[in-house]
Formats: C-alpha cells, sequence, structure tokens
C-alpha cells in the first residue's frame, strides 16, 4: 500500500511554524502581518475561499482584512484600492481573488499589486524571479506542493519528474521549482503523445490538468510519489456528488506514496499563503533589504541542492 500524505497534518504543521514566526515578529517590535483580501462580485466558489483565507488568518495571528466590492465596481476603482494598500505600511499582502467580473482587465489588476505584496505570486516579477532561480514571492499551490514532496523525498537530485499541466499558477510554476530541487523535469499536458509512457519513467509525478482520474494506475512506476492537484466534483456511481483527483487513487497503490483528494495539496494552498504573507511582512520591514530577503526566502532555499543535500 501506497503511504498517503497527509496534506492536513503538514499543513497544521505550516501553520504552527508561521504562527511562531508571527509571534517572533512582535516581540522584537515589528508590525503584525496584515493581508487584505479583495472580493469583487459574488461569486458563491469565491465566497466561500475568501471566508477560508480570512478566517486561517486568525488562527496564526495575522491581521486580515476584507474588501467586498460590488460586481460592477469600476476597473478604475479597483486600481484606485489596490494604488492605495500598496503604499498603506500596515499592509503586507494583497490577494485579488480570481475570476474577475468581465469588464475588468485581470492581468492588468495581478500587475498593479506591488511584487512586494503579492502574496499570490501572480505578478511577472515574481514569475520572472521564479523562472530565473533568483528568489521572489512563490504561488501558494506549487510551493504547497514542494513541502509535500520533501516530506517523502530526502534526495531530489537526479530524480525524473513529470509535470502533467501547463498552467501559469501550478503546472509551469511546479515545473521550475522542480528544475532548481535539480530534477530532470519533463513538462506535459493532455494533448501530449504518448503520455502513459511518460508519465511510466517518472520517479515523481504531479499531476495537475484537471481532468479527473487521467492518470491510471499503469501509467505509474513502483515506488513512484504522486502529487495530485487536481479536484473535480463528478457524481459517483451511487448517485451522490463526490470530489476526486486527476489520478485514480485506488490503482496507485504501488506508488511509494500519494497524496489524497481532498486532504491533500488543497490545506496546504492556504498554509502556504499565510507563510508567504509573513514572508512578505518580514521583508517589507526589514529597512529596503529586498534583495536579501529575495535570495535567502526560505521557501526557495528549501528545496535547492545544498538544502537538500544539508
Ligand atoms: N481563485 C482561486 N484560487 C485563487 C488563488 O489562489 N488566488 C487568487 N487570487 N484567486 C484565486
Amino acid at each position: 500500500m501506497a503511504d498517503i500524505i497527509d496534506g492536513r497534518a503538514i499543513a497544521r504543521q505550516l501553520d504552527e511554524k508561521t504562527k511562531a514566526q508571527v509571534d517572533e515578529m512582535i516581540a522584537a517590535g515589528m508590525t503584525r502581518p496584515g493581508l487584505v483580501v479583495i472580493l469583487v462580485g459574488e461569486d458563491g466558489a469565491s465566497q466561500v475561499y475568501v471566508r477560508r483565507k480570512i478566517k486561517a488568518c486568525e488562527k496564526v495571528g495575522i491581521n486580515s482584512i476584507e474588501h467586498r466590492l460590488p460586481a460592477d465596481t469600476s476597473q478604475e476603482d479597483l486600481l484606485a484600492l489596490i494604488d492605495k494598500l500598496n503604499k498603506d505600511p500596515e499592509v503586507h499582502g494583497i490577494l485579488c481573488q480570481v475570476p474577475l467580473p468581465e469588464h475588468i482587465d485581470t492581468r492588468l489588476v495581478l500587475r498593479s499589486i506591488s511584487p512586494e505584496k503579492d502574496v499570490d505570486g501572480f505578478h511577472p516579477v515574481n514569475v520572472g524571479r521564479l523562472s530565473t532561480g533568483t528568489g521572489g514571492i512563490v504561488p501558494c499551490t506549487p510551493l504547497g506542493v514542494m513541502i509535500l514532496l520533501q516530506s517523502v523525498i530526502d534526495d531530489f537530485v537526479g530524480k525524473d519528474a513529470v509535470v502533467i499541466g501547463k498552467s501559469n499558477i501550478v503546472g509551469k510554476p511546479v515545473a521550475n521549482l522542480l528544475l532548481d530541487a535539480e530534477c530532470t523535469v519533463t513538462v506535459t499536458h493532455i494533448y501530449t503523445h504518448g503520455l502513459p509512457e511518460i508519465a511510466r519513467k517518472a520517479d515523481i509525478i504531479v499531476a495537475a490538468a484537471g481532468a479527473p482520474e487521467l492518470v491510471k494506475g499503469d501509467w505509474v512506476k513502483p515506488g513512484a510519489v504522486i502529487i495530485d492537484v487536481g479536484i473535480t466534483r463528478i457524481m459517483g456511481d451511487d448517485g451522490k456528488e463526490k470530489l476526486v483527483g486527476d489520478v485514480a487513487f485506488d490503482e496507485c497503490q504501488h506508488a511509494k506514496a500519494i497524496t489524497p483528494v481532498p486532504g491533500g495539496v488543497g490545506p496546504m494552498t492556504i498554509a502556504c499563503l499565510l507563510a508567504n504573507t509573513v514572508q512578505a511582512a518580514k521583508a517589507l520591514q526589514s529597512n529596503g533589504a529586498r534583495d536579501d530577503h529575495y535570495h535567502d526566502a526560505p521557501s526557495r532555499s528549501m528545496f535547492t541542492k545544498a538544502a537538500t543535500n544539508a
């Protein structure tokens, strides 16, 4: 039987570390980390996500402020709010929940958030820093994927990793992080020819294609580690709705370790958001030592060769 990678437990451990960092900051006379979450409109799923993020802040001692704006908010007003938050010394993280209403240019809005406060890691400056291995804020889900992998893999060097899915928010950044950790990385997607054969060679499979139960048991080499980022609501045989990942979980018990859905990657995303907010708050309060912060960011150095060999 494969070991189950317990995302809830690992997220709790990360939250404890994050809370300890907040306590240290307060003891050192620093400003308490502050996260602003902006929600435009009434999208039901977004409301649930935002509520979870705000509630999670409380647990670790991060100040959270929610800005709920009506669906007809103008782009100009949203940009003006972000500009004000960029300049507010009490705000260290700004998250604008997507999707945004159609009349708003999402890319423009995400670019308007200061890269130092971009706790989602979506700003092109942070994307560029990630892809050149020069630090920056790492997007939450990819960071969570790496922490889960690290819980079962001692040495990443030379491992064959296959990433299934090429999205900007998961597939591409995960591939960059795995490369930084000295893996040999193959990035694939649902149109890749011979995907089962490619997957079968992998020591590490990260499935993030958004395709329910795409990865079958015979795609998986015995002893591989599988991280399942997918989460889709489907109708079960019993007529009840259920959540499934991108991996046929029951068929993959010959893996070394596998994440469940739910309870795998999901809980890590919010824990990493909190960790990113504290990282940003520390960097913003350390006398403009922005570059040092970026280069020394624990979230990155954890996966480099030096760190894994230490
Ligand atoms: N919508 C769904 N997930 C996310 C996320 O991680 N960040 C933002 N900003 N919006 C989202």
